[in-house]
């Protein structure tokens, strides 16, 4: 017999409540090397939104020659419908090619998503740091024009798998960049898994000091190294309340083969369960989406908290 639920004992150093950011049906999917057919996508979202999640992002509308596996964006927003438009519905935008097609489809909320160094900026959108960023201003532009909300992903904040070390001034320079373009919300992304408590705290702090408050910053960590969720518990300790995760710890990037999954949402919500922040989501549902998801991709789930919950008893 497993406990199914934690002991809740209230943590006064994090706060009452987090805003979970649910990429699975994004960071997720776009990795998988099966394709998974636009209905199953559709009824993900749709399971992930049911189970409480209030944010999700849905899609890419990237070139569909580099992410097969997310070409059919359109057709899922076309079979959610309002389900999967508004506010709290993003989809990634890399250019304007990428723009038009997300407003075709009516969305209200996008996601750029930059790079701290030049040798992922090159890799993942064939530009360099200076480049990309000029690729997002007319997108950003015109997205705030349009009245959507935007948030700015920055990669390889704390590492990248061929420049080693990145320098906290670096991550800090990217994001500065970014965020003057008038996003709304900046994610912090450790794509190869890579941080530790220090250096979470670090660049928190030297964001800070440049004016970009923890009250505009989300983390992104992939638990590839296995720091995610500590990683996570220093942030919400410095102030930060927004956390992206994936259902089932799905997710990587094909364009930094050492990226693996992110933080698994059932370990983060089984975290805050124990100490009393408030998610909204219901561990079960989430649990039996996961399981439903992990089926149709034929793998298990790395989630310790998945495995533990799901495993015979
Ligand atoms: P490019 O090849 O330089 O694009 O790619 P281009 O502007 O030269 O255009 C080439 C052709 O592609 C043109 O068609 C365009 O119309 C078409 P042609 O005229 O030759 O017939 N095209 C498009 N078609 C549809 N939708 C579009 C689009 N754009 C161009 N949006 C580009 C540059 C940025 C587009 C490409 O590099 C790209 O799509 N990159 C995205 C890669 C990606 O999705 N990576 C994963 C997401 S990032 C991530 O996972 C990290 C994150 O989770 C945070 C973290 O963990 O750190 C967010
Ligand atoms: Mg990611």
């Amino acid at each position: 017999m497993s406990m199914r639920t934690p002991q809740v004992e209230a943590d006064p150093t994090l706060p009452p409540e987090i805003t979970i950011y649910e990429v699975g049906a994004r960071d997720g999917l776009q990795n998988e090397k099966a394709i998974v057919p636009a209905e199953v996508k559709a009824e993900f979202i749709r399971r992930l939104a049911a189970a409480g999640l209030a944010t999700v992002e849905t899609t890419s509308f990237v070139n569909p020659q580099w992410v097969p596996q997310l070409a059919d964006a359109s057709e899922v927003l076309d079979l959610l419908g309002d389900e999967g438009r508004g506010p709290k519905r993003p989809v990634l935008v890399p250019n304007e090619r990428g723009l038009d097609r997300a407003l075709e489809a009516g969305v209200g909320a996008i996601a750029i998503f930059g790079s701290a160094t030049e040798t992922f900026a090159r890799k993942n959108l064939n530009r360099t740091v200076d480049e990309s960023i000029e690729m997002f201003r007319p997108v950003v532009e015109r997205a705030r024009d349009c009245g959507l909300w935007v948030r700015a992903y920055v990669s390889m904040c704390f590492g990248d798998p061929w420049e080693g070390p990145v320098p906290v001034d670096q991550v800090v320079g990217v994001a500065e960049r970014l965020m003057e373009l008038g996003c709304d919300q900046l994610s912090l992304g450790d794509t190869i898994g890579v941080a530790t408590s220090g250096h979470v705290s670090r660049l928190l702090d030297a964001l800070g000091d440049r004016g970009i408050g923890v009250d505009r910053v989300g983390v992104h960590f992939h638990d590839t190294y296995g720091q995610a969720l500590s990683n996570t518990l220093v942030a919400l300790r410095h102030g930060v309340t927004v956390v992206d995760s994936s259902a089932g710890g799905l997710g990587g990037c094909p364009y930094a083969k050492s990226a693996t999954g992110n933080l698994a949402t059932e370990d983060l919500v089984w975290a805050m369960e124990g100490a009393g922040v408030r998610t909204g989501v219901d561990l079960e549902s989430l649990l039996a989406t996961s399981a439903w998801m992990a089926n149709h991709l034929g793998r298990p789930s790395p989630s310790g908290v998945v495995r533990a919950l799901t495993a015979p008893s």
